[in-house]
């Protein structure tokens, strides 16, 4: 230990915020955060100021767990209040922006009727004009196309509602994300930094290289009254060494939910980065000091908030050579560039991959396959499975996709043959549609249809067909949400008898009866796969 430097505690969460609310994908791009705002965060801040108690009780119902119910037992209205009407000062430019969503999807409904839309234009919320493209499709059913990076440089992308806020946490126990917002106390350290501030990875840097005090306190620099607060987040000691692979052949590690770091003597890949921070638990597991001190690609499936976790991305972005997401459609409100996401929140190399396009990285490759499902039939076409390849073997991480038509994986497999492994999520039931993309709908949607569109993976029958088609020889089910450090963001709770439980126990036994090895994975896994062979085998 050198002298003097200090490291930031594993213990440390670094909550990044939206005007006090946890910044997930949405929050970023100017209309989906203004839908979410106005939405979202405002209706729920209204009912909680209006019922607290409603909100207490409902936060305590298993039944409700992942509801729209604000989780301070009752209390603290009067911040909740202030919050609001602080939002409301602050942000007029989003408020105008939602109300310019609502009203031009009016006029697009009650006007636009498969004659030109030329004469719309002028019709359109002033808050829009320039900002839009209109459209219809071939049945004549109007929509409109954002041109997002425009609305990025206008005054819609305001960085100075994020900020990131600094506590020890010593538990996997944290409020759920989309219906608490996080509130100023005498534990919080509170950053107002944007996310792509330098001082974000300068921060993050002091997990494993220490600096002096006085170094740290420049760059952070907490008022006289926090800064006892602050100090205290840094310590003396070392985190443990990383232990690098050493092999000639493959290690993957399993982190928890989708998170799988691949590592080979060439390469490191990290998929669907959400870390644990590292304490005293009963769950053993992979955190932060596992990863290697550079990463080559992290690649990401699709943009839901347990698969793009910005807490993580922006402690690791400083050791990310590249970022690889899906491609968007193209300006839908409901399906925004994540490229464009992670650009604006600082990360450096975003590529995106089309479906059935390939990365070649030496003596393997990562392919994007299409990703059906699990987004409620909407058009969002940011989602893809990844079929690593190296050496020889293939692992395909398929994510949420749903098996809802078998005859694609007949055509995946005349494109790309055996897959030695498949992880897949089996998260068969689903919220309903309403639960992520509820903000984003100017109208209001029948409950019964709502419920019939919900964000579920494969059941058994379809997860078995999918393994059976690629004469997969080892099956993981991941991706369930079942780590006690991910409540914050899934509240998901199940028991032995729940589907998804259940579902990929029948999978399970089914693979295992058939002499293909399947396991559900939970906490930690660490995989070594040698003497892989080179070349010839790769290409197919
Ligand atoms: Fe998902
Ligand atoms: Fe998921």
């Amino acid at each position: 230990m050198k002298d003097g430097l200090l490291y930031l505690r594993p213990n440390i969460q670094v909550e990044p915020l939206f005007d006090y609310w946890y910044a997930w994908s949405h929050l970023i791009p100017p209309a989906t955060a203004a839908r979410n705002l106005t939405e979202r965060h405002f209706k729920i801040m209204d009912s909680y100021i209006n019922a607290p108690q409603v909100h207490a009780n409902a936060v305590k119902n298993p039944k409700l767990l992942g509801g729209p119910f604000m989780d301070y037992g009752g209390k603290r209205v009067d911040e909740i209040r202030e919050l609001r009407a602080q939002t409301k000062r602050l942000r007029p430019h989003l408020i105008e922006l939602s109300d310019a969503i609502n009203a031009l999807d009016e006029i697009l409904r009650t006007q636009a009727k498969g004659f030109s839309l030329q004469p719309l234009y002028h019709l359109a919320p002033d808050a829009l004009k320039g900002y839009v493209e209109l459209v219809y499709d071939l049945n004549h059913n109007p929509s409109f196309r954002l041109i997002e990076p425009l609305l990025y440089q206008s005054r819609y992308y305001d960085r100075s509602a994020q900020s990131l806020m600094l506590s020890v946490l010593t538990g996997d126990d944290r409020p759920f994300v989309l219906s608490t917002p996080r509130l100023e106390s005498d534990s919080v350290f509170h950053l107002r930094v944007p996310f792509d501030d330098e001082v974000v990875d300068e921060l993050f840097r002091l997990k494993s290289n220490p600096r002096p005090w006085g170094e740290i306190k420049e760059m952070l620099k907490p008022p006289e009254s926090s800064e006892p607060l602050a100090r205290s987040f840094f310590t003396p000691d070392p985190p443990p060494p990383y232990s690098p692979y050493r092999g000639s052949g493959l290690r993957w590690r399993y982190l928890g939910h989708a998170c799988i770091l691949l590592e080979t003597p060439d390469v490191s890949i990290l998929f669907d980065p959400v870390l644990s921070y590292t304490y005293e638990s009963e769950v053993s597991r992979y955190t932060y000091q596992d990863l290697p001190d550079s990463i080559d690609y992290v690649v990401i499936t699709h943009n839901h908030q347990d698969h793009v976790l910005f807490e993580t991305i922006l402690q690791i972005r400083h050791k990310v050579k590249n970022f690889i997401v899906p491609t968007s459609a193209g300006g839908f409100l409901q399906d925004p560039s994540l490229k464009l996401i992670l650009k604006n929140i600082g990360c450096r190399n975003v590529i995106e991959l089309d479906q059935m396009e390939s990365l070649e990285f030496e003596n393997g490759s990562i392919t994007a396959l299409p990703f059906l499902g699990e987004h409620s039939d909407l058009n969002i076409r940011c989602k893809a499975a990844h079929l690593a390849r190296v050496g020889n073997r293939s692992l395909l991480f398929a994510a949420d996709s749903c098996n809802l038509e078998p005859r694609l994986y007949e055509h995946l497999f005349r494109a790309v043959g055996n897959v030695d492994a498949i992880f897949l999520g089996m998260e068969c039931d689903g919220a309903p549609l309403t639960w992520l993309y509820g903000p984003l709908l100017t109208r209001k949607i029948e409950r019964a249809m709502d419920e019939s569109r919900r964000l579920a993976g494969s059941n058994f029958a379809q997860a078995i067909d999918l393994v059976r088609q690629f004469n997969s020889k080892e099956t993981y089910v991941y991706a369930m949400g079942q780590e006690p450090w991910l409540g914050h963001i899934m509240s998901l709770k199940y028991t032995e008898e729940s589907r998804p439980i259940t579902e990929s126990n029948r999978l399970i036994q089914e693979c295992s009866k058939h002499g293909i090895y399947a396991e559900r994975l939970f906490g930690e896994k660490e995989i070594l796969i040698e003497n892989l062979c080179v070349k010839e085998a790769v290409s197919h």
